[in-house]
């Protein structure tokens, strides 16, 4: 079997991630070296847990690894408070102690719920990522952020809290609907845009297979995409400077999932994808880069059968005020200036404050067709 290992260097903190095919079936072997007693909670969503629960739990069994699992109902609702409550509760009922190792097992909803009821559990247990989405194994599982939603806005309450242990088998890709596939792969373009030219031209020829189950494609656009954020992750654990670079589409992306009321009409990937296109004109506009940037990366978008526009979203969406409004509760403003992130090219993505409305808004109007 190929493992790659990508090292998260943060001191007595660091972990790897492993990504491979068949992770999954010797989870077992994998997880046993950081159990202190044979028993592991699991928690997964409704959707998984048919899926693969089954595969996991025996792998578990394998090495004499005893489990329960709480199974949750599978969505973007549930990072909330109830399940929050729930899910701790349980863990306290399955007698999880600190030195135990609580397993999140699903996309990056349950890696952020449960990867914060880890944070607050007994003060701090251990915890480990099982990703299966592929926006989970390129994003959500490595760095830390845990956390979930509240009426106020999305993921502002949680806690960093790094896992002990990423385990990505791509392998469980192979169930994952093809509107979540190239959710995720909103967030791979992602990484080649904000820093590795090379791997966006990659990706360019690539995608189609990436996307139709090329395995060892697969394989390279997980490693690339872990290798990269975990390099900034390093670099940057709290986002004081770099990691922000992550956030690239995403002040848009954030706007635009609040006017969807974060629906079925626009997946987390799906905004940052248009986030990316829509930070690209921006960048155009602004002079910091030529205008062939964004036609290519939209153009890559448009290939892979993504969204790309703003128009691409079903249903009414408010003017382009409305949607800077809806920018300016995000948690990312700095003392009520505007952030967003930019590109003078493909692969060289950097921070500007303060960026004029006028610009965003002309954009917004634009691509609002208005
Ligand atoms: N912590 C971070 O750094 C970070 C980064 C990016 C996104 N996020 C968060 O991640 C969440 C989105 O993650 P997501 O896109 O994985 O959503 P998700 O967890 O809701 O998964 C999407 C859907 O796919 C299903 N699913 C998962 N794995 C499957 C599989 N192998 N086969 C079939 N179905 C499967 C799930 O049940 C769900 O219905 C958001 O809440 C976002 O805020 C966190």
């Amino acid at each position: 079997m190929i493992l790659n290992r990508v090292k998260v260097e943060l001191g007595e903190r660091s972990y790897e991630v492993r990504i491979g095919s068949g992770l999954i079936a010797r989870a077992g072997a994998e997880v046993a070296p950081l159990l202190r007693r044979k028993r592991v909670a699991v928690v997964t969503d409704e959707t998984v847990a048919p899926h693969h629960l089954p595969a996991l739990t025996a792998a578990l069994e394998a090495e004499g690894i005893g489990s329960s699992a709480l199974i949750l109902p599978a969505g973007e609702a549930t990072k909330g408070w109830e399940n929050l409550a729930r899910c701790t509760e349980w863990l306290l009922d399955q007698k999880v102690e600190r030195k135990d190792v609580v397993i999140a097992f699903g996309g990056g909803v349950i890696g952020d719920l449960v990867g914060f009821s880890a944070a607050i559990l007994r003060r701090g247990v251990r915890f480990v990522q099982l990703p299966t989405t592929l926006l989970a194994q390129v994003d959500s599982s490595v760095g830390g952020k845990t956390g979930i939603n509240t009426p106020q806005g999305k993921n502002l309450v949680g806690a960093f809290h790094q896992p002990s242990l990423v385990l990505a088998d791509i392998e469980v890709l192979t169930t994952l609907p093809d509107r979540d596939f190239l959710s995720g792969y909103g967030e791979v373009v992602k990484y080649g845009l904000l820093g590795d030219a090379a791997f966006f031209d990659w990706l360019e020829r690539e995608g189609p297979a990436i996307r139709v189950g090329d395995k060892a494609a697969r394989l390279r656009a997980v490693t690339r995409s872990v290798e990269m954020k975990a390099g900034i992750v390093s670099r940057d654990e709290t986002e004081e400077g770099e990691r922000a670079l992550l956030n690239l589409g995403h002040t848009f992306c954030h706007a635009l999932e609040k006017a969807t009321g974060y629906s079925d009409r626009l997946l987390h990937g799906e905004g940052v994808a248009i986030g990316c296109a829509l930070a690209f004109e921006l960048s155009s506009r602004l002079g910091f880069c030529s205008q062939e940037e964004p036609s290519r990366v939209r153009a890559h978008l448009k290939a892979m059968g993504m969204k790309v526009d703003i128009r691409d979203i079903p249903g009414e969406l408010p003017g382009a005020d409305t949607l800077i409004a809806l920018m300016g509760q995000d948690k990312k403003v700095v003392d009520g200036k505007l952030r967003f992130i930019l590109a003078h090219r493909i692969g060289q993505a950097f921070v500007a404050d303060d960026v004029p409305g006028d610009a965003v808004r002309a954009v917004l109007d634009e691509a609002l067709g208005r």
